[in-house]
């Protein structure tokens, strides 16, 4: 959920060793190893600078930046080039210091065996407490999708949905404000909008969705202005919000809905009850029109009672059999024509075809839409080094929801800390939950791990639910951002 993670050092599985114990190195057999250095360098307790720098904390420290130590003009160089000491490039150095950093003050020939450099660099890494993760995220604020159609229904304030970095930072994840361009999975290298580069052992990739390319006949994201999709939160959601309030008295609101799979389920149908609820009390004589190219939708029942219940003949949901999937628009004219009938529309909320984030097909893990994964750590069944999580994800039968993917980050950064660093990984367990507002004041309807509402359950009932989704949203919120 939080953009994109680059856990980039106490690497493991570079050397192409026949098992993971010998990928890893063994740090017991790194320390008589060490005793190669240990003229030069200390490590551990106490550690000081010598002929060379003290080597603690050496995975993720930046060359050449122990403060009190005088480096060679050639270090100096490789260090403002942004040289990072981690499996890779402390391998490569160790390996022959004089190919990497051309001057190099260090006189030592290397260490030409592959496996005695695994076993140093596990003994070095045990005196490396940290993985150092660095989350690529454009946005400076994150503004969450699920509960943005209760700021639609006027439930909720656009700023209740908005969380910053902040306290993540604070914890020691290097938050890198910038998009993410390209990936060379070969040499272990993200490329940045602003053209540096980052190196990775792991790469998690959870890049939310893109739209299938003209999916909605009329409709490209250029059109996204006049036809908002509303679909990635943040300004979308305030544009539709406002088209909605200076919608015309009795207008028409157009919604056109994606064909499966898509980012949460019952999203556009609790956008149909919260837009109603918002047009029973400020505009009751406007109509909802629904083109869906599918036939049957998620908790249909549960949301089709309400919309009975709480607003009868305001709703006309026009489902594939009935030419619901035959459907194109124009955002000029702001019509929508719907097996071949046009209609004039006073706000288009056009939510097209989804597929996996951009990022996720350039690094090359992609087939057809979305990015297939290993259900025991949701690594990539392309790149085991590049896990994908969140909506971009294929795995088995879970719904792209928020919360599926908080809980397959979960598996994730389990399996990463247990690749990186030897220690222990838990068994995989995913778990779901997804609650839709039916009506603004009682009815949150919802699944907890097998749990659903049921058609025909009383207010009460219904406003407990909604008074625990509450909480799940707290707790959510508070698990990505740490505030
Ligand atoms: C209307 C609506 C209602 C919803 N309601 C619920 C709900 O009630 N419960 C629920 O569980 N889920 C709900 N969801 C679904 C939930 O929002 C998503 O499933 C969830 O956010 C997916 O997480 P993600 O990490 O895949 O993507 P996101 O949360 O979208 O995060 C992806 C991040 O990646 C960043 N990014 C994209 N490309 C790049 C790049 N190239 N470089 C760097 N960063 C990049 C983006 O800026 C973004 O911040 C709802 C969704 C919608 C649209
Ligand atoms: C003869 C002394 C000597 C030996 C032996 C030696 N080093 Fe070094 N090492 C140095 C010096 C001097 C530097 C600083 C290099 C510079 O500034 O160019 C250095 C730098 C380094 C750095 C970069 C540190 C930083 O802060 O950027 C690493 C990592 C390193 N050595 C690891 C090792 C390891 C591992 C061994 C044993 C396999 C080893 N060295 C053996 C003298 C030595």
């Amino acid at each position: 959920m939080r953009g994109f993670l680059t856990a980039h050092v106490l690497a493991a599985i570079l050397a192409a060793g026949p098992s993971f114990a010998s990928e890893l190195g063994n740090a017991d057999q790194g320390a008589p190893v060490f005793r190669q250095c240990s003229a030069c360098h200390q490590n551990g307790e106490g550690a000081e600078n010598r002929v060379g720098p003290h080597l603690n904390g050496i995975f993720g420290r930046d060359a050449g930046s122990v403060d009190d130590f005088g480096y060679s003009a050639s270090m100096a160089r490789v260090a403002s080039d942004g040289l990072i000491w981690m499996q890779a490039t402390l391998d490569a150095y160790i390996e022959n210091p004089k190919a990497l950093v051309s001057k190099t003050r260090m006189n030592f020939s290397g260490v030409k065996d592959t496996q005695e450099r695994a076993d140093l660099l596990a003994y070095l890494r045990s005196f490396s407490s940290q993985i150092n993760v660095t989350l690529v995220e454009p946005s400076r604020m994150y503004s969450t999708c699920f509960f943005s159609n209760l700021y639609l229904g006027g439930v909720k304030e656009i700023d209740d949905l908005g969380h910053s970095y902040g306290a993540i930072a604070a914890e020691g994840i290097n938050v890198i404000h910038d998009r993410a361009v390209d990936v060379d999975s070969a040499a272990k290298t993200v490329s940045r909008a602003s053209s540096s580069t980052l190196p990775y052992d792991k790469l998690v990739l959870a890049s939310r969705i893109d739209f299938v390319d003209r999916a909605v006949e009329g409709w490209d994201i250029s059109a996204q202005n006049a036809m908002p999709h509303a679909y990635k939160g943040g300004s979308q959601t305030e544009l539709l919000k406002s088209q909605l309030v200076n919608m015309r008295e009795g207008g028409t609101f157009a919604m056109v809905t994606p064909p499966n799979p898509y980012r949460c389920p019952p999203g556009p149908y609790e956008r149909v009850s919260m837009v109603a609820h918002y047009l029973k009390a400020n505009n009751p004589t406007a109509k909802i029109v629904v083109a869906d190219p599918k036939d049957t939708f998620s908790k249909q029942g549960l949301f089709q009672e309400g919309w009975l219940r709480h607003h009868p003949g305001m709703i006309d949901w026009i489902k594939s059999d009935f030419g619901g999937g035959s459907v194109s628009v124009d955002p000029v004219g702001m019509t929508i024509t719907i097996d071949g009938e046009e209609t004039a529309m006073d706000v288009c909320n056009v939510i097209p075809a989804m597929m996996a984030g951009h990022i996720t097909e350039v690094a090359g893990v992609t087939d057809g839409n979305w990015g297939p994964v290993n259900a025991a750590d949701v690594s990539s069944k392309a790149n085991t080094d590049i896990p994908v999580l969140g909506d971009s994800a294929d795995l088995a039968d879970m719904s792209k929801s928020g919360y599926a993917a908080k809980s397959q980050a979960k598996v994730c950064a389990n399996a990463v800390r247990g690749a990186l660093t030897g220690l222990k990984v838990f068994p995989a367990k995913f778990s779901i939950t997804c609650w839709s507002l039916i009506e603004a004041t009682a009815e949150k309807i919802s699944k907890v791990d097998g749990f659903i509402s049921q058609t025909g359950e009383s207010t009460e009932m219904r406003r407990a639910t909604y008074e625990e989704s509450e909480g799940w949203y707290k707790g959510i919120t508070s698990d990505m951002f740490g505030a």
